[in-house]
């Protein structure tokens, strides 16, 4: 298939919806990383996805909207505590789980009773939802178990010739996915941390949120299981910053014949060794992580990343970084 590449104009805007409708997959951007989309009410689009993406059928899909009136058409209830999060928080980096109706077939949920929704906060895909007009599922747009794209270019490299279009728009500001907060049961769980924290979803519910940290006892979540996120070379995660430690494991590799880098926060502290910055602030960390990866994986054969900020924020760029690493904790 030649995969189209499309603009943000009237016409391309329109052909991708239009795309959609039909029943063919659409790349497109958001603000924290780019989604896959397909039409959510066709049952063999949303199928295609996991095929292109080589996704586990298992592992349920995000349902995009652009307007808050289509949660309740997809949701079966909207609890008060979900009617609170909509009305102050929407549109943002959350997504939320709710009981779903029978228009969302088990395919998008991978046989859960609920669903998981989203309305974006970048106006580029609300756009693109808009000129859609149906719910669209929307995993990320890379092949399954690597790091999302933050750029329709990183699109473009795992999924030419097995999508029909890709929108071009910006790169993404965000960098990492969503938040997921299940709001189905009476406890809020936060089953998948992002840029929006338990601290600010507290604030709205004035109840306290818990954050589900074992993946391994996550039953409802199926996706937080799975390899992800993982550069094509080994990498090994450290939290303290200590920089003697990082250049000790750093030389020992050489000796082990590796060519490694040093993804971290101080790169100055490692003179004569390949280093790259990780960022200085939590936000600059997460809008270039998954890049910094894709970037290091064709130069070095080995990426040591170091991480030691502690903020609320900083816990959902850690989850990244220890599943990117396959928990490899030095
Ligand atoms: O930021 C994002 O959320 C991006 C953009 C494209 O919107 N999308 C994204 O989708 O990250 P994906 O498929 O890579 O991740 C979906 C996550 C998985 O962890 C999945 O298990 C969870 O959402 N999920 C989906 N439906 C669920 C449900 N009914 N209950 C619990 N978790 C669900
Ligand atoms: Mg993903």
């Amino acid at each position: 298939m030649k995969t189209k590449y499309l603009q943000f104009n009237d016409k391309d805007l329109t052909a991708a919806g239009e795309l959609i409708r039909q029943g063919e997959l659409v790349a497109f951007p958001t603000e924290t990383v780019y989604g896959l989309g397909a039409n959510a009410f066709n049952v063999n689009a949303v199928k295609n996805s996991y095929s292109a993406k080589g996704r586990p059928s298992d592992n349920p899909l995000i349902v995009h909207v652009y307007d808050k009136s289509q949660i309740y058409d997809i949701a079966r209830e909207v609890s008060s505590d979900a009617e609170k999060i909509i009305d102050s928080l929407l549109p943002a980096s959350l997504t939320i789980v709710l009981p779903k109706r029978d228009v969302i077939d088990d395919c998008i949920t991978a046989g859960l009773d609920t669903v998981a929704i989203r309305m974006p906060l970048s106006v580029q895909a609300r756009k693109f939802l808009r000129y859609a007009n149906v719910p669209v599922t929307a995993p990320s747009a890379n092949l399954s178990g690597r790091p999302s794209p933050t750029t329709w270019q990183r699109v473009a490299e795992d999924l030419d010739g097995r999508i029909a279009a890709v929108l071009c728009g910006q790169p993404c500001g965000v960098g990492i996915e969503s938040t997921v907060l299940d709001l189905s049961r009476d406890e809020p769980l936060i089953l998948r941390p992002g840029i929006v924290t338990p601290q600010e979803i507290q604030s709205v519910l004035h109840k306290k949120v818990t954050v589900v940290t074992d993946p391994k006892a996550i039953v409802n979540s199926p996706g937080v299981r799975y390899k992800h996120y993982a550069p094509r070379v080994p990498m090994a995660l450290d939290v303290s910053g200590d920089a003697d430690k990082l250049a000790r494991y750093y030389d020992e590799l050489t000796r082990k014949g590796y060519n490694p880098v040093l993804l971290v926060e101080h790169p100055e502290a490692f003179g004569g060794r390949n280093v790259r910055l990780i960022g200085r602030a939590d936000e600059e960390v997460a809008r270039s992580l998954f890049e910094n990866l894709r970037v290091l994986e064709t130069q070095f054969d080995y990426i040591i990343a170091s991480f030691s900020s502690k903020t609320q924020f900083a816990e959902s760029i850690l989850n990244r970084l220890t599943r990117s690493a396959g928990h490899n904790i030095i």
